[in-house]
């Protein structure tokens, strides 16, 4: 057995999706592990498999149910994406990497991950963390994708691809870091060119992230109820929420302001500031709807301001 693949049984992190090969299970873990950190993603991994075991389950659900258990994760595209998926293959899943990659939401490391894990297919997945792996293992810096596919294709164990690329991920995560790399207890460490200087095979570019002005106007009934709805387009589509609008600081009353809240998202920041304006007319009021964080904070900020407002 190769040193990565022996260096894995003794150190291999333990998620829940590594106790199966059904590809249905594995493609919500791939999904949900396009996101951020992996631990984070394992409540959100089981509350979803355990809703929606097949992709026929997960269709009678509904859209909504799976962006309600997706709520707080982040990226709610991926589960729109996931869901129309489901739709396309309630007769069951492809076996073969080009049949995936066809499937919405579906890119090249996704397919090569379910592919490998699931069917045992040699085919290697490519990320930020392989990159930055091989670009170390040989020592220079490379930049074509073609080239990284050649090399992590020579590299793969082609009895074991999905134990091998998913070793590869571990070692990304935990030893061969973007920072403060781990190379003495690296099991590369011996034919890796980089490691004398890993810190110059490392890190792509952060995006700089653009700074959004907004302010939100939040009507409440009477009895405290939000004028939220379904967002019909956007990144947070199909997700209920407020509505935001330039800022336009003259036109809102200083009683009104309940607050002001700032959110990241990849590639864009919020500053939002949130008023609140009581009035008669009752617009909505959903229940148990699926919301953004973003809109979350939206909604906690004008409850608190209304709870002290009555008290006072
Ligand atoms: N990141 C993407 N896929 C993963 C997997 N199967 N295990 C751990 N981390 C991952």
């Amino acid at each position: 057995m190769s040193a990565l693949l022996e260096w894995w049984k003794e150190n291999q992190d333990d998620f829940p999706w590594r106790e199966t090969k059904d590809p249905w299970k594995i493609l919500i873990s791939e999904i949900l592990l396009q996101q951020t950190q992996a631990k984070r993603m394992i409540p959100y991994y089981q509350r979803i498999i355990e809703a929606s075991p097949t992709p026929k389950a997960m269709v009678e659900n509904g859209e909504e149910y799976l962006l309600k258990l997706w709520e707080g994760a982040g990226y709610y595209r991926r589960a729109r994406y996931l869901f129309k998926l489901a739709e396309m293959c309630q007769n069951g899943l492809p076996d073969n990497y080009e049949d995936w990659l066809a499937l919405p939401g579906i890119g090249p490391y996704t397919a090569a991950a379910i592919c490998s894990i699931a069917f045992n297919l040699n085919v290697s997945c490519i990320d930020g963390n392989v990159k930055r792996i091989i670009s170390r293992l040989v020592g220079h810096n490379i930049t074509k994708f073609s080239e990284f596919k050649r090399i992590a294709d020579q590299l793969i164990d082609k009895a074991r691809p999905g134990d091998w690329n998913q070793a590869l991920m571990d070692l990304g995560r935990n030893v061969c870091k973007p920072a403060n790399p781990n190379c003495d207890d690296c099991p590369l460490s011996e034919g890796c060119i980089g490691k004398q200087d890993p810190m110059s095979f490392s890190t792509p570019k952060k995006v700089k992230s653009k700074l959004m002005k907004v302010d939100c106007l939040v009507i409440l009934g009477k009895d405290g109820t939000l004028n939220i709805r379904r967002k019909a387009s956007g990144h947070l589509q199909n997700m209920w929420g407020f509505e935001l609008t330039d800022r336009n600081e003259a036109s809102f009353k200083e009683e009104e302001y309940c607050g002001n809240i700032s959110h990241a998202f990849t590639h864009r920041k919020w500053d939002i500031d949130v008023y609140a304006k009581k009035t008669a007319k009752m617009l909505i009021v959903p229940g148990d709807v699926p919301m953004a964080k973003l809109d979350q904070k939206i909604r906690d900020i004008v409850l608190a301001w209304d709870v002290k407002r009555n008290n006072s």
